[in-house]
């Protein structure tokens, strides 16, 4: 758990704009030097002179997520500008969906490798350079409320943020004992150019696309993102839930509903499992993850 913010070093993928760039303000306003991480490099060019403007200390680094050897190659840059890295967030994501069939392999190939294999990148590379050092540190994965809940036409998006939250939560465990925080952000719509995601969309992926990536639905889906939250009160918010050691970082008390009624049926679905004759048959219950036996 970290203490005191104030010359510890937070190095941030998707830092050039929208949530990656509040979470910047929010940590240096705090003390912290800043690595803005981002594949497009004039944007974290300008984000730096921003936040310099704040009197915030940063620096921009160029960064793909779904490199792995970019990945390394940015955070020793990080390591060269400001030695000891302390909060890292993985938080650079696009966004795709449609109707089944209508999500081309590439669309698939690009989703899958920047919001969750860039995710794994991230925390590979950085968790031994946080051992390393012994200070302890926290990292903030950014998912979504499509982490915890899956509305139809955006399961590719989904599908990367469950994954997530999933790896966020192996994580803390393994982490907690050597003193690193994972938490995984969950954000409803936050006002940021996430629905313009093809805008940096690499060639091996098909390259850059003006055409809005969330499919049909896509001007529906634009204006639910540009009516949603500031993303400075997003910054603000992960600063608080870091210092808190929150797991689930919540920005939209309001969609609680959507998530308990998963729940609900997550649950009737386990009372119907205790009801049925089909399972009558085994005598014993093992749950080999828990180490505990026990009859249903
Ligand atoms: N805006 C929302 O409503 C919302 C809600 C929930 C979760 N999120 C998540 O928040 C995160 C940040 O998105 P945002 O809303 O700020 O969108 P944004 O498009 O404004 O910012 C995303 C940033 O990531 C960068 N980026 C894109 N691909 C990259 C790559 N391969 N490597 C490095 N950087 C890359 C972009 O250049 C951009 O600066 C994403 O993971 C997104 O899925 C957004």
């Amino acid at each position: 758990m970290i203490a005191d913010f104030r010359g510890k070093t937070a190095f941030i993928t998707g830092g050039a704009g929208g949530i990656g760039l509040a979470m910047a303000r929010a940590f240096g306003h705090a003390g912290m030097n800043v690595v803005v991480a981002d594949i497009d490099e004039a944007a974290a060019r300008a984000a730096v002179e921003r936040l310099a403007a704040e009197q915030v200390k940063a620096v921009p680094v160029r960064c793909d997520v779904s490199d792995r050897a970019g990945v390394r190659a940015a955070a020793l840059e990080a390591v060269a500008a400001f030695g000891k890295i302390h909060i890292v967030c993985n938080n650079a994501g696009v966004a795709v969906g449609g109707p089944i069939g209508t999500v081309g392999e590439r669309d698939w190939d690009w989703i899958v490798d920047v919001n969750l294999k860039g995710v794994v990148y991230g925390v590979e590379t950085f968790v031994p350079l946080i051992r390393s050092h012994g200070e302890g540190g926290h990292i903030v994965n950014t998912a979504s409320m499509a982490g915890m809940i899956s509305p139809p036409g955006m399961e590719p998006y989904s599908a990367t943020k469950f994954a997530v939250v999933a790896l966020t939560e192996g994580w803390a465990a393994q982490l907690a004992p050597a003193g690193i925080g994972v938490s995984a952000l969950c954000p409803g719509f936050v006002r940021t150019r996430i629905h313009e995601s093809g805008r940096t969309r690499q060639d091996k992926y098909g390259g850059v696309s003006e055409v809005d990536a969330l499919g049909q639905g896509a001007s529906e889906a634009a204006q639910a993102v540009l009516s949603g939250i500031d993303p400075d009160v997003v910054g603000a918010r992960v600063l608080e839930a870091i210092k808190a050691g929150e797991t689930y970082i919540f920005t939209h008390p309001n969609m609680r509903e959507f998530v308990a009624m998963r729940f609900a049926a997550i649950m009737a679905a386990f009372d119907l499992a205790e009801q049925s004759p089909a399972l009558k048959a085994v005598k014993e219950w093992t749950s080999p993850i828990f180490g505990s036996s026990q009859e249903p």
